[in-house]
């Protein structure tokens, strides 16, 4: 007899990882068959936004002494070390000018781990909670796996690729909650914090739960400031990581601020869910903040690779490109291209070993309506993968250059 299986498995994959597996494979074969020529870049790593670089040194080191000093690395508080607490809430006052306790702070396993926690906390199933479109996939996929119901805000370049406080009061009735994520994943654009602050307290006056996804946070290029809601809404939900910023995507580590009225409940989720986030990753995350000036030396390449990337595709004829403010991403539209944003992909990875990833992982629900198709080179990459390389090997621009009419 067929056994029930449960709502959960109906995610849906989430198609980067695919693009991932098949960039290691040719990664490998071409290792294999020695078929690039020395000193050429093996496949160009565009396809998911993790840092190239490590952990930063200190933050290494203040590993290695805790593992040599004999640290039995048990389970710590479920809400984290205090120490580790402390120094976050400690980020709020230096890099925002906001004060926040430790107590409102919970270190959880990445970002991701953070996510169930705040929604089991703040919704219940079948609540609404509306977020843009193009959208970090799994927020979605989260919602949906818990019985919650995604609410989509189809935003373009006119709001840059943001909701606006018109889409939310179209909304009737409000939403339960709304995500917001400034930068975002995958167009890297931000909200002026003018308009950030309206939306978060109309989310206030409204009744809906505010939650602010500020994982690039520290990744921004100077063009809109950073603006945190732990600034400006009591009731609002911060999520943060030491996955972006800090360059420690393995280590999985992130973090909540809190609202009062969700500390226990988030508490009492996180003990039973997790139990803690990784001990050891806790203290390497402590040590992290003070590593700031090789942080800063990370984040001016990735600049850099945006800059270049932003300079470089129009004259490939990529030319309708998302104004990245901050994150490691580019939202290009290849609606004169293609009308197949996975097969455009595939052939880039295959033909010119560039590895991207298809649009359709962010806005599959305007997919069968929509002309233009979408690819999402990130930028995050360093070690030789980032797209300085993609950009400045000939051979490889050759190959483009037939993908890409305009490539000069
Ligand atoms: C917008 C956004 N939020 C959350 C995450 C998950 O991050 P973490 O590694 O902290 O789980 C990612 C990962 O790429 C992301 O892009």
């Amino acid at each position: 007899m067929a056994l029930k299986i449960g709502r959960g498995a109906a995610a849906r994959p989430f198609l980067v990882m695919d693009v991932i597996a098949a960039a290691n494979a040719k990664a490998a074969a071409n290792a294999k068959a020695a078929a690039a020529p020395p000193g050429a870049p093996g496949v160009i790593r565009m396809e998911v936004g993790q840092p190239g670089t490590g952990a930063p040194r200190g933050a290494a080191e203040a590993a290695i002494r805790a593992l040599r000093a004999g640290a039995p690395m048990g389970y710590t508080e479920a809400f984290g070390l205090p120490s580790l607490r402390a120094r976050i809430a400690r980020h709020y006052q230096d890099h925002y000018g906001v004060a926040v306790a430790p107590s409102r702070i919970a270190v959880t396993v990445g970002a991701s781990g953070a996510f169930p926690l705040a929604f089991l906390a703040a919704f219940d199933p079948g609540d609404r909670v509306a977020m843009a479109v193009p959208f970090y996939l799994p927020y979605a996929n989260i919602l949906t796996a818990l019985g919650m119901a995604p609410v989509l805000l189809p935003c373009d370049a006119a709001t840059r690729w943001q909701p606006s406080l018109a889409m939310l009061e179209a909304l009737d009735p409000p939403p339960d909650g709304l995500i917001l994520a400034s930068p975002c994943n995958p167009a890297g654009t931000m909200l002026p914090p003018d308009e950030f602050a309206a939306i978060a307290h109309w989310c206030e006056a409204n009744g809906v739960r505010l939650v602010s996804d500020e994982i690039y946070h520290g990744l921004t290029y100077g063009t809109v400031p950073e603006a945190t809601a732990a600034g400006c809404s009591a009731s609002a939900v911060v999520v943060n990581s030491f996955s972006k910023y800090f360059s420690m995507t393995g280590w999985r580590v992130g973090w909540l601020v809190l609202p009062e009225d969700l500390v226990r409940p988030v508490e009492c989720l996180a003990q039973n869910f997790f139990i803690s986030a990784p001990h050891i990753a806790q203290v390497a995350a402590e040590a992290a903040f003070g590593c700031i000036a090789e942080l800063e030396a990370n984040r001016a390449r990735y600049r850099r690779n945006r800059d270049l990337l932003l300079a470089a595709l129009p004259g490939m004829g990529l030319d309708q490109l998302s104004p990245a403010d901050g994150a490691f991403y580019l939202w290009a539209d290849i609606g004169h291209l293609t009308n197949d944003s996975p097969a455009f992909a595939a052939r880039l990875l295959a033909e010119a070993g560039v590895a991207t990833t298809p649009g359709v992982d962010f806005d599959r629900p305007r997919q069968p309506l929509s002309a233009p198709q979408l690819l999402r080179p990130g930028g995050g990459h360093g070690g030789g993968g980032g797209p300085d390389g993609a950009v400045a090997w000939p051979a490889r621009r050759m190959t483009m250059r037939r993908m890409l009419p305009g490539t000069a």
